[in-house]
């Protein structure tokens, strides 16, 4: 996929926002004598024994090599989904107007009116209480419930499932199993993209211009809550697409270098249809889901004028690794390729 827009990653994927799921941290691995020095304190303030140590290392470097392979293996998992997967209801792959909420169709039209005012806007979505955070209803409950038998029918169907980020372990990446060109991308470039600009014109810039879309399920026994973070995203979605649930609210506060971030967290009640809107550098986490399944829509959007200039992970210029695969959103104009992987 060399040189193709899109397939390239910051090369702070390989060392930075690596997450140690039993300590629920986020660590940075350079080399292991950093790592040392960095973590020492933290770690004997824990109570991590040499042989916790020795196991914490090697869960980095199999994170660091899984992120590295990730890309060729998405490659492989689309192909052989792209192969043998029947879906259950194919005319979901290309988005239509009638799987959207009024609302939303409202916020579409009056994004593209030059004559509209952000006024006008605002009044289709509900302001919630942390900073620039907005919910709308996206789509009809029909589509929800559509959705969702088509992920259940992907999930029985066997075939490999690329799983979203480390922090998730029950989710589906949706560029895998045919929702991009007639489904995401409308959706993102055509209708969110203009609406954002409007809501956040600093981290919409240009346009958002790419995306990471998946499934988030949680559920007692499996992924109950979702440590404090933030996204590798300029603009997130979040929508709540069911099912029947108790507790696994939203807590979302500042931007991730606001220093006060920690001291004003929200809560968000999810509701099904709904979707919040939030700049991907807030930062934000789920409380424990009680009872019951709840599975999220998560899309992530990228604006390569935004990143291009710094890394949201790093807050650096971004260094370009090109790789196979989907990338991070970063594109090469004004940004010097550091090496190939
Ligand atoms: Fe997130
Ligand atoms: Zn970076």
């Amino acid at each position: 996929m060399a040189g193709l827009r899109g397939s390239y990653v910051c090369s702070c994927a390989f060392e930075r926002n690596i997450f140690l799921k039993k300590l629920k941290l986020h660590v940075v691995f350079k080399d292991e004598e950093q790592f040392k020095r960095d973590y020492k304190e933290e770690f004997s303030r824990r109570g991590i024994s040499e042989n916790q140590y020795a196991e914490i290392i090697s869960g980095v470097y199999e994170e660091i090599d899984r992120r590295k392979a990730s890309g060729p293996d998405s490659v492989k998992r689309k192909k052989i989904i792209s192969e043998s997967y029947k879906h259950l209801h194919p005319h979901l792959l290309r988005l239509k107007d009638e799987y959207l909420a009024d609302d939303f169709l409202q916020m579409i039209t009056l994004s593209k009116d030059r004559f509209a005012t952000k006024e006008a806007l605002l009044s289709k979505l509900v302001k919630e209480k942390a900073p620039l955070t907005y919910s709308f209803k996206v789509f009809t409950d029909s589509f929800c419930d559509q959705f969702l038998e088509e992920m259940e029918n992907f999930i029985q169907s066997g075939l490999p499932i690329g799983k979203p980020n480390t922090m998730n372990n029950y989710g589906i990446l949706l560029l895998e199993i045919g929702f991009k060109e007639y489904f995401f991308d409308p959706l993102v470039f055509n209708f969110l993209s203009p609406i954002a600009k409007i809501l956040y014109p600093d981290w919409v810039g240009d346009g958002l211009d790419s995306h990471r879309p998946f499934i988030v399920g949680y559920q007692l026994g499996k992924d109950v809550d979702l440590s404090y973070h933030y996204d590798d995203a300029e603009i997130t979605l979040n929508v709540s697409l069911g099912k029947e649930f108790n507790g696994g609210e939203l807590y979302i506060s500042g931007m991730k270098d606001e220093l006060d971030w920690s001291s004003h967290c929200y809560k968000y009640e999810h509701r099904k249809t709904r979707g919040l809107l939030h700049r991907g550098q807030q930062m934000h986490g789920a409380m424990e889901i009680e009872d019951g399944e709840r599975y999220n829509l998560v899309i992530w959007m990228r604006s390569s004028s935004v990143r291009n200039k710094c890394c949201p992970m790093c807050d650096r210029k971004p260094n370009l690794v090109e790789v196979e695969g989907e990338g991070a959103g970063f594109t090469v104009n004004n940004v010097d390729i550091c090496c190939t992987l």
